[in-house]
């Protein structure tokens, strides 16, 4: 053999070896743990506070943790399979649930920065970094109360398994968001500023902008594409994805077509405009108030259009 031909082999094997090896590193290394400081939270045990926390509940948490069988948030396994096995939480009052071994600090941590108690970041479950103190506190003082979401289940999952793509992601992508200090509600009479409120703590902005991997969750309006649609989102029977719909006010391709009454209807009991239900993988937010489904529409009006056509899910 030539000589260059024996240096150019070694010196791919020494590259191919390299590569095995970063592979092996990522797949074998413990995902990476962070320990942030401990926030200080107040948890407030009054009556309006409590129910404003379940309204917040119904319309976030439970639409993930709701278990199978009905009202409680017991939890199970989570039905996309892209980053491995998952399983959402127990979240209800029993004392093996995850949500009893948390504390409240705990909790407030994990929902701003994605930081579980063990350390380790949380995947695909949206941060709240843009949620004011008074209502993190509200939905954790709700979630420690009894009620129909909250009773007890003994409902226990497996560790999650995630996949290599997960661990490469949690080793260069998926970090904390820092923890957001002292965050007002929005001021209550200005409606846009609810709007954007509901609008991104609702996680509505996560399906409805141009991909998850390019959401920026500490200032989401800089999120690619924000509101544009397109994001490709697991129809409700696993069948495929379909994109998300165009949300800024294009007069075709997005909100331009509805009124605020269309608009209503599709947000809580996913009517579309052509009388066909949308998919549920579009969540139906029920128990949305008429006041906020007005915020959200005075704030979606506001949005920069974007031309993003959007072809119509069968
Ligand atoms: C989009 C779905 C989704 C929403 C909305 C959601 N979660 Fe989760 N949650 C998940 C998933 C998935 C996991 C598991 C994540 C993992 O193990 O990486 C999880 C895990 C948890 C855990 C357990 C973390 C651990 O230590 O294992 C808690 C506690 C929790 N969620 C609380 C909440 C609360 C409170 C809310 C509402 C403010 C909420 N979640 C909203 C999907 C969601
Ligand atoms: C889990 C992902 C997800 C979340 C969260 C979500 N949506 Fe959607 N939404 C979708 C998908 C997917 C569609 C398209 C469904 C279809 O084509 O059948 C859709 C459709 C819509 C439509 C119909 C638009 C049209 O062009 O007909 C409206 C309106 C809408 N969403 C508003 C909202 C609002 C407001 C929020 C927050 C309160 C929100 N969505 C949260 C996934 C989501």
């Amino acid at each position: 053999m030539k000589k260059w031909m024996k240096i150019l082999l070694s010196t791919l094997a020494g590259l191919v070896l390299l590569l095995l090896l970063g592979a092996a590193y990522v797949n074998y290394s413990p995902v990476p743990t962070y320990k942030l400081a401990t926030p200080t939270i107040e948890v407030p045990t009054d009556s309006a506070s409590i129910a404003r926390g379940e309204h917040l509940t119904a319309l976030s948490c439970a639409l993930c943790h709701r278990g199978k069988s009905g009202q409680a948030m017991e939890g199970g396994p989570w039905r996309e399979k892209d980053l491995g096995d998952l399983y959402v939480a127990n979240l209800t009052n029993h004392p093996n649930s995850t949500l009893s071994q948390y504390s409240d600090e705990e909790l407030a941590l994990l929902l701003r920065t994605g930081v579980k108690r063990n350390g380790e970041v949380a995947l695909v479950m949206p941060r709240y970094a843009q949620m004011s103190d008074a209502d993190l506190g509200s939905i954790i003082a709700f979630l420690r109360s009894d009620a129909p979401m909250t009773a007890p289940s003994d409902k226990q999952w497996p560790e999650r398994e995630i996949n290599y793509l997960a661990k490469l992601l949690t080793k260069i992508a998926i970090k904390p968001l820092p923890y957001s200090e002292n965050v007002d509600n929005p001021v209550p009479d200005d409606k846009v500023e609810q709007g954007k409120y509901l609008a991104q703590n609702l996680a509505c902005y996560h399906c409805h902008s141009a991909d998850f991997a390019t959401l920026n969750e500490a200032d989401p309006e800089q999120s690619e594409g924000y509101f544009g649609g397109g994001n490709l989102i697991l129809k409700k029977d696993g069948s495929k994805k379909i994109p998300s719909s165009n949300l800024t006010p294009h007069p075709e391709y997005g909100l331009g077509r509805y009124d605020l009454a269309g608009f209503g209807q599709a947000v809580r009991y996913g009517k579309s405009l052509n009388g066909k239900d949308l998919d549920h993988s579009m969540p139906r937010f029920t128990n949305l108030s008429d006041q906020e489904v007005e915020a959200l529409w005075a704030y979606l009006q506001t949005l920069p259009v974007i031309e993003n056509q959007i072809a119509a899910a069968e």
